[in-house]
């Protein structure tokens, strides 16, 4: 029978790596996003040793280029996501708002809103 299917972006480390640890661990099949190559490998090997059925995605959801070539990759292995899990993010630089630029909290909102987008 086919797995189901996941992408979690974000997923090398933190929560997106725990939902992909949860998930790799129930048999299902885990797209492991990673804006970081190397980082998002050494997650998928940790995961892969474990047992679960995991591919690497590289994944910045700021960048469309990026984003494409991440749908090309889980499309050369599946012709169905069933799962998406927009998990990448950041807080940002945490200060009062009146301390805060307009491109500061552009670039949170980049990752936050608009890669869930994107993605
Ligand atoms: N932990 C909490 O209490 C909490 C509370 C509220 C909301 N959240 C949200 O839950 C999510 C996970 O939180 P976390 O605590 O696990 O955070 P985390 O440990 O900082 O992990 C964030 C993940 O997002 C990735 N990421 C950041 N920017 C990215 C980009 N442009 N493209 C692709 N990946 C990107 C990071 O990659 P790198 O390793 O390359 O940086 C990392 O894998 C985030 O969206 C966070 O905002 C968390």
């Amino acid at each position: 029978m086919r797995r189901t299917s996941v992408l979690v972006t974000g997923a090398n480390k933190g929560l997106g790596y725990e939902t992909a640890r949860r998930l790799g661990e129930s048999g299902w099949t885990v797209f492991l996003g990673s804006r970081d190559e190397e980082r998002g490998r050494a997650a998928v090997e940790k995961l892969a040793a474990e047992g679960a059925d995991a591919v690497l995605v590289p994944l910045d959801v700021t960048s469309d280029e990026s984003v494409a070539g991440a749908l090309r990759l889980v499309r050369e292995h599946t012709d169905r996501l069933d799962v998406l899990v927009n998990n990448a993010g950041t807080p940002g630089r945490i200060v009062p708002p009146a301390d805060s630029t307009a491109e500061e909290v552009h670039g949170a909102f980049d990752t936050n809103v608009y890669g869930a987008i994107r993605v």
